[in-house]
């Protein structure tokens, strides 16, 4: 049968993985089917960096000798994100030259540690709030302003010229002041000579949206910006009006629809801009968006018995 690495030629087909789920049938299954792996919570600071000074390496060597094992290639997910900012950094109690100090030993400490087995790093997650596109107001936006994006990318770079640099985001598709927000920013790191490879639209989305023009529209502004595209963190709701107890054949269909959608628009994008297309994901019974929202989905690839499903065969037919 084909599978989906073989039908991405030009590029990765991703999934995420715990340092607890590399045996077995996930083993089996990714191995079969994928190219690239992410860590879904373990290479993020809260679990890497729990303490002032104290690193801990045991989850995030596990993955990235995985990957080096096994040759798949490795996207490292997230150095900043306002949501796994240990409570030590949040709660800091030095001068703001000392916190900056820290950030930069932190970055050049991870980035050089994976040196030449990460090939790709989202320096920034999340670094703008919904609507108004206004910058989040996170702790590494208290204490260096806005700046603190660049001299991330800056500090990324100095610890591996060869690494990729993304910068990472989701409702990237879907609002438009938002996005006008990133580009603005990216816009801002190129004009000043700052080191980025590319943007990550996270697309956690639904069977019913954002639009195939939007989501079109918004590539093409990473496409003309001559970065690389990252399609990062795709899943698609099939619940999301949580009106379903199980997942219909009808609702199946139009989810798969929109996995082929959004595959065959990846697949369309120039070579050069390229790199990943990523599933948040492997068995729906494990989607972080059951607990996200509260309520029953079946949102990825593959059922709890790791049995291909029709989103599958979207995926496979899109590419
Ligand atoms: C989520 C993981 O799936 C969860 O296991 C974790 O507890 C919280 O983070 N955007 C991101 C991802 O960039 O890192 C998030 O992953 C989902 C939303």
């Amino acid at each position: 049968d084909l599978v989906l690495k073989d039908a991405a030629s030009d590029f990765f087909i991703g999934t995420i993985v715990q340092a607890n789920r590399l045996t077995g049938q996930y083993d089996v299954v990714m191995q079969r089917e994928f190219s690239s792996i992410t860590a879904e919570y373990q290479m993020k600071m809260d679990i890497m960096y729990p303490n002032q000074g104290v690193y801990d390496w045991t989850a995030s060597d596990a993955i990235v000798n995985y990957a080096v094992d096994n040759g798949f290639n490795l996207h490292g997910h997230a150095l900043i994100w306002h949501n796994a900012t240990p409570e030590w950094v949040r709660n800091f109690s030095g001068s703001d030259t000392e916190f900056e100090a820290m950030v930069k030993d932190y970055i050049k400490t991870v980035v050089g540690r994976y040196k030449g087995k990460v090939t790709s790093w989202d320096v920034v997650n999340e670094a703008f709030n919904d609507g108004s596109g206004s910058y989040r107001n996170s702790v590494f936006y208290q204490r260096l302003g806005e700046d603190y994006i660049s001299k991330c990318f800056q500090w990324a770079r100095e610890a591996d010229q060869d690494v990729l640099l993304f910068y990472n985001d989701y409702n990237m598709c879907n609002d438009q002041t938002k996005q006008n927000a990133v580009f603005s920013m990216i816009d801002e790191l190129i004009s000043d000579g700052v080191s980025v490879n590319g943007v990550g639209f996270q697309m956690h989305i639904s069977y019913n949206g954002p639009a195939k023009e939007n989501i079109m529209a918004a590539s093409n502004r990473i496409v003309e910006r001559g970065l690389k595209v990252h399609f990062a963190e795709l899943d698609i709701r099939a619940n999301p009006d949580n009106n379903m107890s199980e997942l219909t054949s009808v609702r199946a269909l139009a989810q798969k629809e929109k996995y082929k959608e959004v595959a065959a628009i990846y697949n369309s994008l120039p070579a050069s801009n390229k790199y990943a297309l990523t599933i948040w994901g492997l068995k729906d019974d494990e989607s972080w968006l059951l607990d996200f929202y509260g309520h029953q989905d079946w949102p990825l690839l593959f059922d709890m018995h790791f049995n291909k499903k029709d989103a599958y065969y979207g995926v496979l037919e899109g590419l």
